[in-house]
């Protein structure tokens, strides 16, 4: 871990409260009154979302140190990258839900633009600067923690140590149930790391079980692990 991190060390992509639903099979009835932590929430307008329906919704994420104005342009530049980018490696993606790029492009920039106007009125009590493999929260702080795009994905830059660490802090601040969301890393397999989690003895008190959604944009990308603690 560098000293110092810097913005260009992460990729400020977001998703909204409709793919997390669908990502997480999110069920508002049993979500309602429950304390919920977005893990590395980034950019994404889940929070935002949320909490305008009533729930409550925190996210964290290092990157929460940054002013609006920084992580808006690094919005901008990131999402036209990623659309470059998209053309060369689109079959390996599923398009039923979004598609095409600019049907993707309309959520990604929906979650950007409601997630730096929220960020702009609710930073000091929405938006926790902290990061894993320890955060800042007490003990069982959260009903449900959900982890989008994050842990599993980058495992070529996050090491095993890393993820069990992370999980190990998600099952102390976490009551209920961690989600974490997809299970492959970016080379569209499923991350091997994920049956190790599983099968740690350190985890043996905790139910683990995969399960699947009917989501799917990175093809093998629909399933969640669930972990309650
Ligand atoms: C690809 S983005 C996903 C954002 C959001 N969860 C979503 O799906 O729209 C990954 C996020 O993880 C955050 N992240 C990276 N390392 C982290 C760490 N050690 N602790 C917490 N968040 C971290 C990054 O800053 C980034 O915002």
């Amino acid at each position: 871990m560098p000293d110092k991190m810097d913005l260009k060390d992460i990729i400020a992509i977001g998703r909204t409260l409709d793919e997390y639903s669908r990502m997480f099979d999110l069920r508002f009835t049993q979500l309602k009154g429950a304390s919920i932590l977005d893990m590395g929430g980034g950019v994404s307008s889940f929070t935002a979302e949320a909490n305008e329906l009533g729930l409550n919704v925190k996210s964290c994420d290092w990157i929460y140190g940054f002013t609006a104005e920084e992580l808006e342009k690094k919005c901008v530049s990131d999402l036209g990258v990623m659309l470059e980018k998209l053309p060369a490696i689109r079959d390996n993606y599923r398009w039923d839900f979004y598609k095409n790029e600019a049907g993707l492009r309309v959520f990604r920039e929906k979650a950007y633009k409601t997630f730096i106007e929220d960020y702009k009125k609710g930073r000091s009590n929405r938006y926790i600067k902290s990061e894993l493999p320890f955060t800042v929260f007490t003990d069982k702080e959260f009903d449900i923690t959900l982890v989008s795009h994050f842990l599993f994905l980058y495992d070529e830059h996050k090491d095993y140590n890393f993820h069990l660490d992370s999980i190990a802090e998600l099952i102390r601040i976490t009551k209920e149930e961690i989600r974490i969301f997809p299970i492959v890393n970016l080379r569209w397999k499923k991350c091997g790391f994920v049956d190790r989690i599983i099968n740690e003895p350190e985890f043996g008190k905790c139910r683990m079980e995969v399960k699947k959604v009917d989501f799917e944009f990175v093809k093998g990308g629909n399933e969640f692990l669930s972990i309650k603690p």
